[in-house]
């Protein structure tokens, strides 16, 4: 959906802007990543966003990399440089902190927060959210090396570790809670205890649509105090690497509302 959905937001970016841009999607596999990116900047390609599965490997080709690709060790956004070579910037982690303060004016700082999952989005999400200012992040992943691996790359012990997920009943309670796995593309349900949802929690997960929706269903179920999916941080991300691209960025309300019309928060009840 992402996919189809982000030449819609550029678009409606480069009219507001005045820039002319052409950007649609392009297929690649993981073994033609690499030819089809080549191929695509001998075609006058110059920027592109990076989706999954190949944030990875975006980031081993990019020959200069923005210092919080560096530390997520993902690419979500390749810019052709004068010299040749690509330059490689992660814009998901401030797409997220841009909607969640923002448009949803929450304040993170001070907050305890709890991450789902410890794969590529976990990755942004909790340096991301670490740098705005949540003070203490619970990691909790099904595979737990995963999570230890994720918290070990933080290497700030006192306000980032891990838990088991099993352990989770016993951990207290969080006043943000952020699904980045992605159990809801495969409909799976992710066995949560509602002891973990503070009073007044936000609930928030990474994707948006039906990948979205049991997550949220749970939150609403709990009583949480805001059940968000990601749409909003879609549109961030996006005008973050636009404003990469073009040195300005765009106003994001309008076509948020455009597609949170087309896609209700709470369609899916
Ligand atoms: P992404 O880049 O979207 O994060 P990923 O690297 O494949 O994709 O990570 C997916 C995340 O969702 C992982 O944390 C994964 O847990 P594992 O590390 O144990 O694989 C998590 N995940 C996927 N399906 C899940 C499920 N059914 N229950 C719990 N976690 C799940």
């Amino acid at each position: 959906m992402a996919h189809s959905l982000s030449p819609r937001i550029h678009r409606d970016f480069a009219v507001q802007c005045g820039v002319a841009l052409e950007y649609t999607a392009i297929r690649a596999t993981v073994e033609d990543f690499a030819a089809t990116l080549a191929m695509f900047a001998r075609g006058g390609g110059v920027g592109a966003n990076i989706t999954l599965p190949f944030k990875q490997a975006a980031f081993a080709l990019s020959a200069r990399r923005g210092a919080f690709a560096q530390r997520v060790g993902a690419v979500n956004t390749l810019t052709l440089e004068a010299a040749g070579g690509w330059r490689g910037d992660n814009t998901d982690g401030p797409g997220l902190v841009r909607d969640l303060t923002d448009r949803h004016r929450l304040d993170l700082r001070g907050r305890r927060g709890l991450l789902l999952g410890a794969g590529g989005a976990a990755r942004a999400a909790a340096f991301a959210l670490l740098d705005a200012g949540v003070e203490q992040l619970v990691i909790a992943n099904r595979t737990p090396e995963r999570a230890d691996a994720l918290a070990d790359a933080i290497g700030e012990p006192q306000r980032a570790h891990t838990r088991y997920w099993e352990d989770l009943a016993d951990c207290g309670s969080f006043e943000l809670i952020v699904d980045a796995t992605s159990a809801g593309h495969t409909q799976d349900t992710l066995a949560l205890p509602f002891a973990v949802l503070a009073p007044r929690a936000l609930c928030y997960h990474l994707s948006y649509g039906t990948a979205a929706s049991a997550f949220l269903a749970w939150a609403r179920v709990a009583h949480a105090g805001q059940a968000l999916d990601g749409l909003g941080m879609l549109v961030e991300q996006a005008a973050e690497s636009f404003a990469l691209w073009h040195g300005m960025r765009p106003q994001t309300d309008d076509i948020y509302a455009r597609l949170r019309a087309e896609l209700p928060l709470h369609a899916t009840d």
